[in-house]
């Protein structure tokens, strides 16, 4: 059987400096500096994100799920809240404003980029309605001018949840996590830029509400170490930062490899298309491909098409040793969890049609140009084989 093409190979995105930092561990342990409030390697790497994001603060905490809760609640979200979200994503972005009293108000995505549909969420808009987080899907930035310009109509704060997207941008360059009041980021180990561990961090440039997730994370403790407001623990670790550092310099050169990557799907993925729609004089395109509006630059986290009879197709690709993800089989308004909501299958069509038919294709740097055409080899032999349609 041919080598196995993992989804993702975490190894190749520490490759070139995993000496250079168990050398530094050594020291560490000798320093014991290991806890985030107190860290100067901790602040160092917050200053330096800060400038790579383009904001003046960034506020190191436990994960992605924190920097999201945090910012909600420095924004005072609370009971009787609403705050609105797409309905198609990860469940993490929903939990933190059930977490805080407040309910979730979902809204519908865009086909083509399977992000959150401007237009809906001004429509889901009420006066109960404290905050929104467009969630900047598989890598990709929503479309911030339209959101923005929403949001300052209603006088309404935006938590960009960026968790798949550091290093996407505006056509103008401005880098997600920079437009909104708060970006919340994940260093998941497999985002952009992911830890040795769970990790995230908040940015903002407001100075006030930067000193409150400051507080927040460290049990609400000031300066002075006063205990002024109820807070949480979440301090972003110096061995997470110290290992972020020699992250961050390469992160724009994996950038390149994920979107030079996805650019070769696109090619060849066209070239399937186009042979099978003479075959079968189907007009419409077999496999959906991931839609890049303007000049924005999309990161592919993931590169997630839309294929018909999904299921079999991950199963096929599966045997043949390909392994692929699926993200996300359940849309979040359907979602057990989230149940007591009182939504129903059918209100939010196109995050449903996306839950249905997407799958995510391998796109990791380092990732081979020959392992690419097999993919897509085998993708093609599946819709040759096969006389679906849908
Ligand atoms: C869109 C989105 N938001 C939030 C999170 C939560 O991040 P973390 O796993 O670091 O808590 C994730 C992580 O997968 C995510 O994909």
């Amino acid at each position: 059987m041919a080598e196995t093409i993992p989804f993702i190979d975490l190894r190749s995105t520490h490759a070139d400096f995993i000496q250079g930092y168990l050398k530094e561990l050594e020291n560490l342990f000798q320093t014991c500096d290991f806890i985030g409030a107190s860290s100067k390697r901790v602040a160092a790497f917050e200053e330096h994100f800060a400038r790579y994001i383009g904001v003046k603060h960034a506020l190191g905490v436990n994960s992605g799920t924190d920097a999201l809760l945090l910012a909600l609640d420095a924004l005072g979200v609370g009971h009787g809240d609403e705050v609105i979200l797409p309905a198609f994503g990860f469940i993490a972005t929903a939990d933190v404003i059930v977490r805080l009293g407040a309910r979730p108000v979902f809204v519908d995505v865009q086909p083509d980029t399977f992000n959150v549909n401007p237009e809906a969420i001004e429509a889901a808009i009420t006066e109960r309605t404290k905050a929104i987080i467009p969630v900047h899907l598989f890598g990709q930035i929503c479309d911030m001018d339209a959101i923005m310009a929403i949001a300052e109509r209603h006088k309404l704060p935006v938590v960009e949840d960026v968790a798949q997207a550091c290093g996407a941008a505006t056509a103008d360059g401005r880098r997600a996590g920079s437009i909104g009041t708060f970006g919340a980021f994940s260093f998941y180990p497999t985002k952009n830029i992911g830890a040795a561990g769970d990790a995230g961090i908040v940015t903002t440039n407001d100075d006030a509400l930067a000193e409150k997730i400051r507080r927040f994370r460290d049990h609400g403790r000031t300066t002075a170490g006063t205990f002024e407001c109820i807070g949480y623990n979440s301090r972003l670790d110096t061995i997470q930062a110290m290992y972020l550092a020699h992250k961050l310099p390469e992160l724009d050169d994996n950038l390149l490899d994920r979107i030079e990557n996805a650019k070769l799907y696109d090619t060849l993925l066209a070239e399937v298309d186009r042979s099978l729609e003479i075959r079968h004089g189907e007009r419409r395109p077999l496999i959906e491909r991931p839609a890049v509006p303007g000049d924005l630059r999309h990161t592919f986290n993931l590169y997630t098409i839309k294929a018909p009879d999904r299921d079999r197709l991950k199963a096929c690709l599966a045997q043949r040793g390909i392994q692929t993800a699926i993200y996300y089989p359940t849309p979040l308004h359907t979602t057990p969890a989230l149940a007591f909501l009182g939504y129903k299958g059918g209100q939010f069509p196109v995050a449903e049609e996306c839950a249905r038919r997407c799958l995510s294709l391998p796109v990791w740097p380092g990732l081979k140009r020959q392992q690419i055409q097999r993919v897509v080899h085998e993708v093609r032999e599946f819709l040759e084989n096969n006389t679906f349609i849908g």
